[in-house]
């Protein structure tokens, strides 16, 4: 039996779905049940009847996943997949940030652990952060970790003032704007697309900037050929298998080589198998935090 074989019989043994984010490696879509970006599969992890949820993806994206669905049991396929920015902010720094800038409410971006949503308003993705923000009828907000988000939406914004912290994600940071003016001279025809992690000189010189769904729908409906592709590779890849798929003629080009996102590479196949079989790298939050975390998240899901 092949491992895809192995891996969709113990998902049907098991009552088990595999949620896969778009920057994961594309053979997991073989197996997957969702592929997409993280607000769209934290709406799938609210609502499915599974009993076990595999998120391939990283670790705050489990957590996600387990904070909206506290019934059911969520695995992480492989435990050294955690998110650089996530990581850039903890509970003491967002005190200590909170402390400096008082009585102004918290949004913190989907990427960013159980322990830091649970001292926040209310979370956002990339899709969302702009209505988000709106939705809280603020003159100030503090927004947590990615800067570049913060800074991104704050354009979109007359009356609010967006105080960011320091985070950033350093996969988007490869992009540098001398990437975007190379591929200007060298694609003239194509559009550049790009995520909103991504440095402000970058996003100024792009066509386009949304997340990674945003992204995806932009070229789908495009009438353009040609897209210069300024987000993680995986989005690249799947672009060029579904123009195969719908046998279309356009062409996808990754802005640089580099913008892989290590982490995101770590979950593979074998990792999938390993912990549906054993049950192994199960996400467990503490009770207190979970209750916390879970209402700034929600909060996100019925305000939008
Ligand atoms: P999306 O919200 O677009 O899925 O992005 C998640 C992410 O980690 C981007 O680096
Ligand atoms: Fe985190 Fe950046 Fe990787 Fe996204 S691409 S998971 S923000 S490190």
């Amino acid at each position: 039996m092949s491992i895809v074989e192995k891996i969709n019989k113990l998902k049907h043994q098991k009552n088990a779905i595999i949620l896969t984010h778009c920057y994961q490696s594309i053979e997991i879509d073989e197996v997957s049940d969702f592929v997409g970006d993280s607000l769209y599969l934290s709406r799938v992890a609210a609502k499915t009847n599974a009993d076990i949820i595999v998120f391939a993806g990283v670790y705050f994206m489990a957590q996600s996943a387990k904070l909206l669905s506290p019934q059911k049991r969520v695995f992480l396929p492989n435990l050294n997949s955690g998110c650089l920015m996530a990581d850039m902010i903890d509970v003491n720094a967002l005190r200590l940030f909170k402390q400096q800038h008082q009585n102004i409410p918290v949004v913190c971006y989907i990427n960013s652990t159980a322990e830091v949503k649970a001292e926040c308003d209310i979370c956002c993705t990339s899709s969302n952060a702009l209505d988000i923000i709106k939705s809280l009828n603020t003159d100030k907000v503090l927004f947590v970790p990615d800067t570049y988000l913060g800074k991104w939406v704050q354009k979109s914004l007359k009356n609010v003032e967006v105080i960011t912290f320091n985070g950033f994600c350093p996969t988007h940071l490869r992009i540098r704007a001398e990437d975007v003016e190379n591929a200007r001279k060298k694609y003239p025809k194509a559009l550049i697309l790009a995520h909103p992690e991504c440095h402000g000189e970058v996003t100024k010189l792009s066509d386009f900037v949304g997340s990674t769904k945003e992204i995806m729908e932009f070229a789908l409906k495009s009438k353009n050929k040609q897209f210069v592709i300024a987000t993680e590779k995986g989005v690249v890849d799947r672009l060029i298998r579904d123009n195969r798929l719908n046998r279309q003629d356009k062409e996808f080009i990754l802005i640089n080589d580099n913008i892989i996102c290590p982490n995101m590479k770590h979950n593979t196949l074998e990792d999938i198998y390993n912990v549906l079989e054993n049950e192994t790298n199960e996400i467990l939050i503490d009770n207190k935090i979970a209750d916390k975390a879970r209402l700034c998240m929600d909060k996100m899901l019925n305000s939008i």
